[in-house]
């Protein structure tokens, strides 16, 4: 059953555990993340039974992200009518490859996986991919939230990036609603180009 379109409407400030404020300490380097590694975050947002959470995925997630990946990037496929795209033929071993060299989020609403996002940094340069959400839950905010989520993660760096199809118009409003920038575009084919977003960042402490 989906939830009325509003149901994350909200704008309330999310509620964070104490545990993860006590946790906290000043980042030693621009890539260290805004909690001890091992820890997992929880923000939700709202109350009740429609409370939507996003909190750090686990290896043991990765299947039911796979899939959900599938599921909702078959819209760009359709967009650019090419079904070889890597977030479509993304093995389970690579993504699980990715748990070890960055951060992988993920919505819970209604007790279903509904989102998910992933990034990794080096050299003060956050780059975040993969943001999905899944198309019963899209329109909702979810997938702007997510991008707020990740981005908190990494708190010392000073640049975020990230990148989608030059025609995904949707994707591209939303990224630029979230502050980022077209930094270039770069043509893979005739038919397909890529516009690479970023986004400064003022580091905390
Ligand atoms: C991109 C994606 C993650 C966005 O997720 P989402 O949850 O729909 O994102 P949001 O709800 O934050 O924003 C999407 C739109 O919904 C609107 N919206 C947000 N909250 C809303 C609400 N409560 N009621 C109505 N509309 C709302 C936003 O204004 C935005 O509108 P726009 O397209 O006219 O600019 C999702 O579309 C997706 O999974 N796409 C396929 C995979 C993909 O392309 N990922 C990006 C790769 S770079």
């Amino acid at each position: 059953m989906i939830g009325k379109p509003s149901m994350f409407a909200s704008r309330r400030v999310p509620v964070i555990s104490h545990s993860w404020i006590c946790h906290r300490r000043k980042p030693r380097n621009p890539c260290q993340i805004s909690k001890p590694f091992f820890a997992s975050i929880q923000v939700n947002y709202g109350t009740g039974l429609n409370m939507l959470t996003i909190e750090r995925a686990l290896p043991q997630d990765a299947p039911a992200i796979l899939a959900l990946q599938r599921l909702a990037f078959q819209s760009e496929a359709a967009l650019y009518n090419d079904w070889s795209i890597p977030p479509i033929t993304q093995t389970l071993e690579a993504l699980l490859e990715e748990f070890s060299a960055g951060i992988i989020l993920k919505a819970i609403a209604e007790g279903q996986l509904v989102g998910s996002v992933r990034a990794r940094c080096h050299d003060g340069l956050c780059e975040v991919g993969r943001l999905i959400v899944h198309p019963a839950f899209q329109r909702r905010g979810i997938g702007s939230r997510l991008l707020r989520a990740i981005e908190g993660q990494f708190p010392a760096v000073t640049r975020f990036e990230l990148f989608t199809g030059s025609k995904s118009e949707s994707n591209l409003r939303l990224y630029q609603r979230a502050g980022y920038r077209i930094a270039q575009t770069k043509s893979l084919s005739p038919a397909v180009s890529i516009t690479y977003l970023e986004k400064r960042a003022n580091p905390a402490g």
